[in-house]
Formats: structure tokens, C-alpha cells, sequence
């Protein structure tokens, strides 16, 4: 069964710098291939990976809405959109992406998404590690299209608007009976002399300190110029992902 790694956050605040890493350092040390969930509809984690996605499970389930009525003879719509599915997994080396792309449009989608789901869950067995970047909002989690999550790593950085949303996702998580493993905080960006600050504000939620990680010029650098992180070399960002992952771990 898949390891699942989840990272989420306020907006900005490096969720998916922060995923790409975990990648990244997962492709480097860990055994077994990786299934990369780009679960923002920007699709920003392709991008920072250096990968192109065609489709999105966002236009799989459109699709299959309008073209239901002409799938060829003996095609049932479960067969289509698990054939579907496996199209749309860009496959690299050790590392498969996969992008769910927009939520639904007006139509009805409760059975399409029950079947995405299932399928989805299918998928993920023939991975060693799955790592979703998610969107702010958590929509995924809260809507249970989510699988179940190991690791649960909430960014922020020094902003108190950056906290006020990991509260709220601390709040969430506690509400829902889908199971969370473990749920971290990883504060990112914030300058080395506000992260005992940042830590303090955050003490009263369930969320258990990972570590800090630095601005780090190598890493601007390379998402500035549009090349891919799995080219980034050691470097400061580099180095604390790989000490929060043997605290975590993996
Ligand atoms: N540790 C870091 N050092 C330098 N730049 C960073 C770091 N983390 C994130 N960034 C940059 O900050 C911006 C926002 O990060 P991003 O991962 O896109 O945030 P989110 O996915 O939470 O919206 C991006 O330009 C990203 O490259
Ligand atoms: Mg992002």
C-alpha cells in the first residue's frame, strides 16, 4: 500500500516548492516508484517538476459526461474512465504525475466521481509514495475524493494569515472521520528569528513541528528561470527537506 504524503497550506506560503522537495528527495533516496497528485487546478507542481500535462482527471470527468451516450458498443462508463485514468498518469522516470485539474461544472457528477475514486484509490497501490499537493481550501480532503492521508504536512510561513488558515485546517481534520496519520507543521520562509515566534502562535494546535525551511536563493533561482526542482543540488531548502524526512521517517 502507498505511503501518502499531503501538503497544504494558505496560499503562497510554498506548498508546492515544498512537495516538489519531498519529491524530489523521495526520488533520490527512497526506493519504489513515486505518484505525484497535482491537486491544485493551477497545476503549479507539474510546472516546478518539469512536467507537461495533457489532461486533467477535471476534463476526464467532463468528458465522460459528454460523451456518455456515444461510448462504443459494449463500453460501459466504468471501463472509460478507468481507461481514461491511466492515460492522463504522465510517466517519468520513477516519478508518475498525475493532475486533477478543475472541480466540477454545473452537471451531475456524484457517479463519475464515485468511480474516479475508486479508481483513484486503485491506482495509487501500484505506488510506493504518493505525494498530493493540495489546494488551500483542502476541498479534496473535505469532500472525501481524498484517500486516506499518512502524513498530513500543514505549511506556513510568518504570516498571521498563513496561521489563521492552518487553524482552520487543524479544525478540519479534527472534524473529519476520514483518517489522518500524523499532522505536521512546517514553517517556511520566515526569516531563522521568528520561527520560535511562529512556533509559539501555533502551540495550541495538534500539529507536531517538522522544521523550518529557509528562503533559499538556489531554489528562487530555479523556479524564476522555469527549469525543473528535481535539478536542484544541495542546497539549504534541499537539506532541511531531507532532515524533516528522516524525522518523519521515511
Ligand atoms: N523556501 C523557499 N525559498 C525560496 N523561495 C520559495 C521557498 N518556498 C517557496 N518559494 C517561492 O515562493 C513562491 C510561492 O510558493 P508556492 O510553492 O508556489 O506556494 P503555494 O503552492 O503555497 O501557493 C514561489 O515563487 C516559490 O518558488
Ligand atoms: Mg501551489
Amino acid at each position: 500500500m502507498a505511503r501518502t504524503i499531503a501538503v497544504t497550506g494558505k496560499g503562497g506560503t510554498g506548498k508546492t516548492a515544498i512537495a516538489a522537495l519531498i519529491i524530489r528527495h523521495l526520488k533520490q533516496h527512497a526506493a519504489g516508484p513515486i505518484l505525484a497528485l497535482d491537486a491544485d487546478p493551477d497545476a503549479n507542481l507539474a510546472t516546478v517538476l518539469g512536467i507537461r500535462v495533457e489532461k486533467t482527471i477535471g476534463d476526464l470527468r467532463e468528458e465522460t459526461l459528454a460523451e456518455v451516450k456515444n461510448l462504443p458498443a459494449g463500453m460501459s462508463k466504468s471501463a472509460y474512465i478507468e481507461a481514461g485514468l491511466h492515460q492522463i498518469v504522465v510517466e517519468t522516470e520513477k516519478v508518475d504525475l498525475l493532475a486533477m485539474g478543475r472541480s466540477e461544472g454545473p452537471g451531475c457528477y456524484c457517479y463519475v466521481n464515485n468511480l474516479l475514486r475508486d479508481f483513484s484509490e486503485k491506482l495509487h497501490t501500484a505506488y510506493q509514495w504518493v505525494v498530493m499537493d493540495n489546494e488551500a481550501g483542502m476541498e479534496h480532503l473535505s469532500r472525501r475524493t481524498a484517500s486516506r492521508i499518512d502524513s498530513l504536512i500543514v505549511v506556513v510561513n510568518d504570516s498571521p494569515l498563513a496561521l489563521d488558515c492552518a487553524r482552520r485546517i487543524d479544525q478540519l481534520v479534527t472534524d473529519l472521520k476520514n483518517p489522518v496519520g500524523k499532522r505536521y507543521l512546517v514553517v517556511n520562509m520566515a526569516p531563522e528569528e521568528r520561527v520560535a515566534a511562529v512556533r509559539a502562535r501555533a502551540a495550541d494546535l495538534t500539529l507536531e513541528f517538522l522544521g523550518h525551511v529557509p528562503r533559499d536563493p538556489a531554489l528562487e533561482e530555479k523556479v524564476f528561470n522555469g527549469e525543473s526542482l528535481f535539478g536542484l543540488d544541495e542546497s539549504p531548502a534541499v537539506r532541511r527537506i531531507g532532515e524533516m524526512m528522516a524525522r518523519m521517517g521515511e
